[in-house]
């Protein structure tokens, strides 16, 4: 791409960033996601951090202002001024819970931890070093809180992995990984609350998570909601509860970045560093599956390794737990048929092995290829010295927002752009990419 080409992307990438800002935060789209999502938040950061230190630290700090006294930090935090969202702020019953900052209104799960690696970022890439400096000291003691709340309430066994506990929380609502969990979950006619669905009124219903699916995610927030949020009840009770390998490895990593956080405070970076260092040998003892040559999940309810290849597996890059053996493994897999071999017309990487029954490529999380999974990927290759294949996950985000727009996902093999356009951290990680040049 030539250097205006490059230019005019960028720029388009920054006023979809605009169009898309609310004040304090920013929304992943105008229409389809009006409120504040949490790991969108810091994806999102990531972007602004690369020309607008106020913005992107005002992105996270929004974020953090809605944290929990227990630490959560919410998976949506609303605006009250939008409308017409599913599941809205009254769907979750914690108005007026005394355990979420007053005027706050939030949903009841969480996302992924990548918020400690976004800070970092935000101070590396700072204009104004004693201001990011501030913005380190302002932000430390929440990550740490959150980082706390997820080893304290959500590994029960002490295993170094945490749990998520409904599928929304991984980040990947309707992945293949959750298909044979929420199969054992068949809630009877009066289990599942009335519910009207708003998605599939601003996108095509063909690329969106089916109604027995959803019927089966509120089921679940109906359970959170009768134990109070209590996190030692819902353990007990709950059908659902899954040591995922991408939200464990952005733990790991958000340990590592936390703890460069600390050293760079003057804090004693060593019990953060020690943390990181458990899960990734709780990574690797539990979640690696040696004849896949991928990370899988583990479902905690059945005790099962969840048989699904996706590209969440190949995170554990991202936060350097794999030794070399194990990361050629990976790549081998990456670099075939199943995922998008080098020399194949296929758009790397898509979501699901496509060599897998239910791959689809139009769905959702079945299939499509997203930006933010690319951008991990893209980091954790390079870290471990694939050039190649690295520089190819980039050019893919590159030449299908160029082509298609900013889209919330693409189909690998097509390249068109799926579900909702003008997607916030699309624009922002291609920012990011194209600044790493
Ligand atoms: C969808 C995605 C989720 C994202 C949210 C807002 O629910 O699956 O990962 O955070 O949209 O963009």
């Amino acid at each position: 791409m030539s250097q205006l080409d490059t230019q005019a992307l960028v720029a388009a990438a920054k006023a979809v960033l605009d169009a898309n800002w609310m004040g304090e935060s920013t929304k992943p789209a105008p229409r389809l996601y009006p409120h504040q999502w949490s790991w969108d938040s810091a994806f999102i950061a990531i972007g602004y951090a690369r020309y607008d230190q106020e913005r992107a630290e005002r992105e996270l700090r929004s974020l953090f202002a809605a944290q929990w006294t227990t630490g959560l930090v919410p998976q949506i935090v609303f605006n009250p001024a939008a409308s017409g969202y599913f599941p809205g702020p009254d769907a979750w019953g914690l108005r007026d819970d005394t355990r979420i900052p007053a005027g706050k209104l939030t949903s009841g799960i969480v996302q992924p931890p990548v918020h400690a690696t976004a800070v970092l970022h935000v101070y590396r890439h700072a204009q104004d070093e004693p201001r990011a400096r501030a913005f380190l000291a302002e932000l430390y003691p929440k990550l740490r809180a959150w980082h706390d709340y997820l080893y304290r309430e959500r590994d029960p066994r002490g295993e170094g992995l945490v749990y998520v506990r409904h599928p929304w929380e991984s980040g990947m609502d309707n992945s293949p990984l959750w298909d044979a969990a929420l199969a054992r979950i068949n809630p009877a006619p009066g289990e599942v609350p009335p519910y009207e669905r708003k998605d599939t009124g601003h996108v095509d219903a063909a690329d969106r998570p089916l109604k027995a699916d959803y019927d089966r995610y509120v089921y679940l927030m109906a359970l959170f909601q009768r134990h109070g949020y209590d996190e030692a009840a819902i353990a007990a009770d709950c059908p659902y509860l899954m040591q995922d390998v991408l939200f464990n490895s952005l733990l790991c990593r958000g340990d590592r970045d936390l703890a460069e956080v600390a050293r760079l405070l003057g804090d004693d970076p060593a019990p953060l560093f020690a943390r990181a260092e458990r899960a990734a040998a709780a990574i690797n003892a539990r979640l690696w599956d040696e004849e896949a040559g991928i990370y899988l999940d583990q479902d905690l309810v059945s005790g099962e390794r969840v048989p699904a290849a996706v590209a969440g597996g190949f995170t554990p890059l991202f936060a350097g737990v794999p030794d070399g053996a194990r990361a050629r493994r990976l790549y081998a897999l990456l670099n075939s048929p199943a995922f998008a071999g080098l020399d194949e017309p296929v758009y790397p990487v898509p979501t699901y092995s496509r060599r897998a029954a239910g791959y689809s490529p139009n769905r959702y999380w079945r299939g499509p290829l997203w930006v933010n999974l690319n951008w991990l990927i893209f980091q954790g290759l390079r870290a471990y010295g694939f050039q190649d294949y690295a520089a190819r996950v980039r050019g893919a985000v590159v030449e299908l927002a160029a082509r298609q727009g900013f889209y919330e996902y693409f189909n690998p093999e097509s390249g068109r752009g799926h579900g909702t356009d003008s997607f916030s951290w699309t624009a922002a990680l291609l920012i990011d990419l194209l600044a790493e040049g």
